[in-house]
């Protein structure tokens, strides 16, 4: 065999080749062990020094050219099977991505932040008070001892006889009051409160308030109306009016129910006001005297006053919404509109 027809079927056969697999079988045929060289290379013993010198020259320019050949069409082979492989996985960066909805809060704490946020411009501080209260907190040191009647109207879920489930937050002004030991107060609390009603589209046996407590030297009526004027105007509007009916909660005196003129028809009378002109918004009032001295502090040196608002009520007034359930319902369409 010709070293140089077995260099050009060596070349022929790695051009053919298109698989790392079989360019490895090509180098074995044309450069291995038991390859065609190997019969080239037999003949030596029969030649001359000098063509022996000649061959074994030729022989190695063989070696090395087949080498190269295989090595660049190794690379080549590899390369092509990274750009198959690239191909196989590309992504395509066009197609529309997967959209991550956004929650957001829930509207009873939008507008528990709000009223929060209104306070603390005010220089209120939050404060907070446990679900299960005591009997004493929740009723006794509020003026409202066993067998009273106003105990009637708040009706709740009893731990034992001592404890319950709170009916209002007022129960954290008795806390904080206990805790202040005669300085001076200005909280907010808001909170969940429990009564035992028939749930329907204006009663939930849970829902939520906020209170407001303050108690200083000097503090009269007319701070109460000051602050519930700007906190009434903040909610619903620059020009509503506030005004105060008197009412009773056995730890006020003097109590009143506070009431906003209507923003839907500006205090023309509409069907939202049922034709008055005013909606009943919360209730507040000068703290006792009694729950004064029950908690350590003297009246005839300190006054305050106290209120305590509906949040889901307020919210309902605020969104025109006309069912408290829809709050707890979690239905996202509900949730979404606000
Ligand atoms: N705690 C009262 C209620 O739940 C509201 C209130 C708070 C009234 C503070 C006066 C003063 O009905």
């Amino acid at each position: 065999m010709d070293l140089k027809n077995l260099e050009l079927e060596a070349i022929k056969a790695i051009e053919e080749v298109n698989s790392i697999h079989k360019l490895n079988e090509v180098k074995s045929i044309f450069l291995g062990k038991k390859s065609k060289l190997q019969e080239v290379m037999k003949r030596m013993k029969d030649l001359s020094i000098e063509e022996k010198k000649a061959l074994g020259i030729e022989i190695n320019q063989y070696k090395n050219k087949i080498e190269t050949l295989i090595n660049e069409k190794k690379e080549k082979l590899d390369q092509e099977e990274v750009l198959k492989k690239l191909e196989s996985e590309a992504i395509d960066v066009t197609l529309p991505g997967k959209k991550f909805s956004r929650g957001k809060l829930h509207p009873l704490t939008q507008v528990q932040q709000e009223i929060e946020e209104i306070f603390i411009g005010m220089g209120y501080r939050v404060a907070e008070g446990p679900e299960v209260e005591l009997d004493l907190y929740n009723f006794e040191m509020l003026n409202i001892p066993k067998g009273h009647p106003a105990r009637e109207m708040q009706d709740t879920f009893y731990i034992d006889e001592n404890t319950l489930l709170r009916t209002h937050t007022s129960p954290v002004q008795v806390r904080t009051l206990l805790k202040a030991k005669g300085a001076p107060i200005k909280i907010i609390c808001p909170g969940k409160t429990y009564r035992r009603d028939e749930d329907d589209s204006t009663h939930s046996h849970q829902f939520s308030q906020i209170e407001g407590l303050v108690v200083d030297k000097n503090i009269t009526m007319s701070d109460l109306k000051g602050t519930l004027t700007f906190l009434l105007q903040k909610l619903f509007g620059e020009h509503r009016n506030i005004r105060l009916r008197p009412s009773f909660f056995p730890f006020v005196e003097p109590g009143v129910e506070v009431d906003v003129s209507c923003f839907k028809c500006d205090g023309k009378g509409c069907s939202l006001c049922k034709g008055s002109g005013w909606i009943e918004i919360l209730g507040a009032g000068m703290v006792h005297p009694r729950v004064l001295e029950m908690s350590g502090y003297d009246p005839k040196i300190y006054q305050g006053f106290a209120l305590g608002m509906g949040i889901e009520r307020i919210t309902m007034l605020k969104y025109g919404i006309d069912d408290i359930r829809d709050f707890y319902q979690n239905d996202i369409r509900f949730l979404n509109q606000f």
